[in-house]
């Protein structure tokens, strides 16, 4: 076989690894995931011609091999121990003089980290390979989950600072926007949801089937760094400095404190500034330093002395659950919704909570009528966990036969959780199925929000999708609180979106299991619309990530008379049938790289993101050293200091118009 196969496959990998490590680590990409994907098939390809040369650490293995019948144990290489709990200032103040006492006088310090709500993992590696991943288990004896947990992006196969053998524990956890995808998902299959992103993390990675592991966005967080099970350098912070050079995601929100109070300043800015996370945290983790420390405190048989978990106040309250109301969402389930007597949980007044669906209240035992615990979490909905007090005069729930919008008949078919409403006319989906088109990120439709949908429906205004486009202003003028200004606005703001990419409106139409990446896979992939819509169960599977459930889906869709009626009248509408990978191979902004900062004053981020592409440059999240220009518009973020600091030139959109070789708008 040709050297120079060899040396093209070496060059993917150590490129794909380098984009991976930018992508999931370090979260500023450099190129387009079209173009990380073009480069993943040309290493796929040429391993298929020659699978002697796969390698473990290859980033094609991620994908998942084949199900395993069980999972093996493996004897950790030290316990993985537990942490004790304080749940008070006054606890941790407890912890902190019980260190001094036991220090007898030493000076000392704090490392204070997030405590991500997930599954401790510990992550072999030998000579710089990643060779075994193993649960907590019971803290001594854990299992085996390696090739589950190479499907997890954030974790290197490979060392970035060579050919170590070491030992990583972390923490493996699940976005909540991953989580909230993955029970929407579930729910449109009809399976029972998962309740919080941490039991969802926990079942991804205890999966046998490891292509499940891959479908479910884990991602995981080092925290210790050991060679031969003890800590590998004498300072944690120091440990987790070098854990980041390895190559690992470290949680950047962290705090070397000399004191209590120091901690306890870190402690409390977390607490409210935890909501803005993308991710749950249910504590701050305070570890001492000084490695040296660990050894003079010591450790009980389930938890070291010298670290804490101080545990933020549990977000729950005690309600009473007045009354069951069942929506229907855009598919026609319908999911029953608990009104509670209004009740303060954690900062916010819940009235609220879903029920997911009848199963759920039945595994509760609920009944219209008792007193219930409510528990928000992140910027999850709020949910009823327990009934703490039964009513006497208690009311049972009963799912209604007919649809409470329509009337129509609810089925739940055999092995699904969900009831639906059958009737596809029923104006509650039609509803839910404008908010979603209209929504950000979607079609982007400013202005049009629930209220004016609901208005617009039940008007009879709006009987289709393609209605909207033919809405008039004095049509809305006349709705309740709508000015002739807004009317226009909400006017401007659909035909403006007739302009919105393929992509996006293939994610409007709402086709089962065809979100925001499949949808622009699909774009990419064929081209157009119609070619979507023509093709067979087979040709649409030839797409990337297309298994034989969303090929269905999107072939049912497109045989359904209604929808395809939906299509021609978008089509007549003027909406966005074709789709080109906007990059051009060469153009006037070939080989800048951009990024961008601040609003600017008149394109979009997403319009200027398309114009540098079109003139053959790149955009990226953040500013390097290999950032040519920095774009800048009014309130410009930290990327414009970066900017200053590296010498990075900051440009202005006029000039980057000028220099695309774009008129000036
Ligand atoms: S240190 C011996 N650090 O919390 C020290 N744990 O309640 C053990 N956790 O089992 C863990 N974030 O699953 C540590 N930054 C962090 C953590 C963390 C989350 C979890 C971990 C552990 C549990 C202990």
């Amino acid at each position: 076989m040709a050297a120079d196969v060899r040396e093209r496959i070496e060059q993917l990998r150590k490129e794909l690894q380098r984009h991976e490590y930018l992508y999931y680590v370090l979260d500023s990409p450099e190129i387009s995931d079209a173009e990380y994907d073009r480069m993943m098939r040309e290493l796929q390809e040429l391993e298929r011609r020659h699978p002697e040369l796969i390698t473990p650490d290859s980033p094609t293995q991620r994908v998942g091999g084949a199900p395993r019948e069980g999972f093996v144990k493996v004897e950790h290489s030290s316990p993985m121990l537990s942490l004790d709990n304080a749940f008070s200032e006054g606890e941790l103040r407890d912890f902190d003089r019980r260190v001094r006492e036991l220090l007898g006088g030493a000076r000392y310090r704090y490392v204070a980290e997030l405590k991500l709500d997930g599954l401790s993992m510990a992550v072999r590696y030998e000579n710089g390979l990643m060779v075994r991943a193993i649960t907590r288990g019971d803290g001594l004896v854990g299992e085996d989950v390696t090739e589950n947990a190479r499907t997890i992006r954030s974790l290197p196969l490979r060392l970035r600072s060579g050919e170590e053998t070491c030992e990583v524990r972390g923490e493996v956890i699940m976005t909540l926007e991953a989580f909230r995808k993955l029970n929407e998902e579930r729910e449109a299959q009809g399976l029972p949801r998962y309740a919080n992103p941490r039991n969802s993390a926990a079942g991804s990675i205890r999966v046998l089937d490891p292509s499940i592991t891959a479908s479910r966005q884990l991602d995981y967080y080092a925290y210790f760094l050991l060679r031969n099970g003890r800590p590998a350098l004498p300072s944690h912070w120091e440990s987790l400095q070098r854990l980041e050079k390895m190559g690992f995601k470290v949680n950047p929100h962290r705090r070397l404190c000399k004191n209590f109070d120091e901690l306890w300043e870190f402690i409390s800015e977390w607490e409210e500034k935890r909501e803005t996370l993308p991710y749950e945290i249910d504590g701050v983790v305070a570890k001492l330093d000084s490695v040296a420390q660990w050894e003079q405190l010591g450790s009980t048989a389930k938890a070291p002395r010298w670290a804490i978990a101080y545990k933020y106040p549990a977000r729950s309250a005690v309600t009473v659950l007045e009354d069951i109301e069942v929506q229907v969402g855009r598919t026609g389930v319908l999911t029953p919704v608990a009104h509670l007597k209004p009740v303060y949980v954690g900062g916010v007044t819940v009235s609220r909570a879903t029920l997911h669906n009848e199963d759920e209240i039945e595994r509760l035992g609920l009944a219209i009528g008792d007193k219930v615990e409510v528990y928000r979490s992140g910027d999850v909905i709020p949910k009823v966990v327990r009934v703490v007090e039964r009513a006497p005069d208690r009311r049972p729930f009963k799912m209604p036969k007919k649809c409470p919008v329509c009337g129509g008949k609810v089925v739940r078919e055999e092995g699904e959780v969900a009831s639906r409403c059958i009737n596809t006319n029923c104006p509650a989906r039609l509803k839910e199925s404008i908010r979603h088109f209209a929504s950000r990120g979607v079609m982007d439709i400013d202005g049009l929000g629930e209220a004016l949908i609901h208005q617009l429906v039940d008007r009879g205004l709006v009987k289709s999708i393609a209605d909207l486009y033919r809405l008039e202003k004095e049509q809305l003028v006349e709705l309740e609180r709508m000015g002739d200004k807004s009317a226009q606005k909400i006017i401007d703001n659909i035909n403006a979106s007739r302009s919105q990419p393929l992509p996006r409106l293939l994610n409007g139409l709402g086709i089962p299991f065809v979100g925001e990446r499949t949808a622009q896979i699909l774009a990419e992939t064929f081209g157009s619309l119609d070619a979507i819509a023509k093709a067979d169960l087979e040709t649409l599977q030839s797409a990337e990530e297309v298994g034989p459930k969303v090929a269905h889906s999107i072939y049912t869709f497109f045989r359904e008379p209604r929808n395809r009626d939906l299509v021609e009248r978008l089509r007549k509408e003027g909406l966005q049938f074709t789709y080109e990978t906007t990059r051009a191979e060469e153009g006037p902004l070939t080989g800048l790289t951009f990024v961008l900062t601040g609003t600017l004053p008149n394109l979009t981020r997403n319009e200027a993101k398309a114009l540098i592409e079109r003139a053959g440059g790149k955009v990226a999240g953040s500013v390097s050293r290999k950032t040519s220009y920095v774009v800048a518009g009014s309130e410009p973020g930290s990327k414009l200091d970066k900017a200053r600091e590296l010498g990075v030139p900051v440009i202005d959109e006029a000039k980057l118009l000028e220099m695309a070789g774009e008129e000036r708008r």
